[in-house]
């Protein structure tokens, strides 16, 4: 573009300076038309070549820039994908936070649970082991009432014999457990009969007591604690008989035996 415009001042400034003198030959104007013609050319060329190596450089400088804009292109598209892959990564991050929580509540729900039901468990255990279970029995009215020395009282009518340790048969209660055991009996005699009782275990007095009144019908009442293991007898038993040893009941008169597991 530079060198055309060149091209042209240059022409029109030849055609300016033509030669008005007439003394000049026309072999003289043509030579120096021809020499302006060749430098001309000359110029044109220096031009053309100019024109070349300015054109060239802007090549060259459109070839960088264009070779700057594709290294900014794909930076901006590395940048672009870490970006992108720093959010994925980011996303999956705290959907796994989310999980490990909802995991981690889970378990502590799970956890306190299972501690929650061992202790009802462990508190059912010693619940069992320290609840002293119901034993307890009143019998009453004696099968014979005139009484021989050793014989075993055996109260006919249960009251009641909740564990059932008491035998309405033999007499004798049997511990259904081990524990602490309160036993009573109530004993009742006709006027001027006697009573000799005594409670035993295994064969052992645990109390003994008379029983007399010379004008009334009476009634007096024993009580024994005693340590039993399971499956140890408890009975009522007469420690001297004669005929004037009799027992009474009615009504008003209850000649019993009973006893209650206080504690196992
Ligand atoms: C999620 O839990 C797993 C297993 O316990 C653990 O390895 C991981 O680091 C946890 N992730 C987060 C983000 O806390
Ligand atoms: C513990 O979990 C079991 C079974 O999943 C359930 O039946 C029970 O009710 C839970 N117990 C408590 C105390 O939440």
């Amino acid at each position: 573009m530079t060198g055309l415009l060149q091209l042209l001042l240059l022409v029109s400034v030849t055609v300016a300076s033509e030669p008005s003198c007439p003394a000049c030959s026309k072999f003289d104007y043509e030579e120096k038309v021809l020499e302006r013609m060749i430098r001309m050319e000359f110029a044109f060329e220096n031009v053309l070549k100019e024109n070349k190596a300015v054109s060239k450089s802007v090549e060259q400088d459109l070839s960088r820039i264009n070779e700057e804009n594709e290294r900014l292109h794909a930076t901006v598209d590395a940048l672009k994908d870490q970006q992108e892959q720093a959010e994925r990564r980011l996303g999956s991050l705290m959907e796994e936070v989310e999980r490990n929580q909802s995991n981690t509540l889970e378990k502590i729900v799970s956890d306190s649970n299972s501690t929650i039901e061992q202790t009802i468990a462990a508190f059912n255990g010693i619940k069992d082991q320290i609840a002293t279970p119901l034993v307890y029995f009143h019998a009453r009215s004696p099968q014979t009432t005139t009484l021989s020395t050793g014989e075993v009282i055996v109260y006919k009518t249960v009251e009641i014999n909740q564990g059932n340790g008491y035998s309405p048969t033999t007499g004798k209660f049997t511990a259904p457990v081990g524990g602490l055991y309160l036993f009573t009996m109530h004993t009742c005699t006709a006027l001027n009969k006697y009573a000799y009782l005594q409670i035993m275990k295994e064969g052992t007095v645990l109390i003994a007591s008379e029983h007399y009144d010379k004008e009334r019908y009476t009634c007096s009442s024993s009580q024994a604690f005693v340590q039993l293991d399971a499956g140890e007898h408890v009975w009522v038993q007469c420690s001297s008989g004669a005929s004037y040893v009799q027992l009474y009941e009615d009504s008003y008169h209850w000649t019993s035996f009973g006893c209650a597991l206080i504690h196992n």
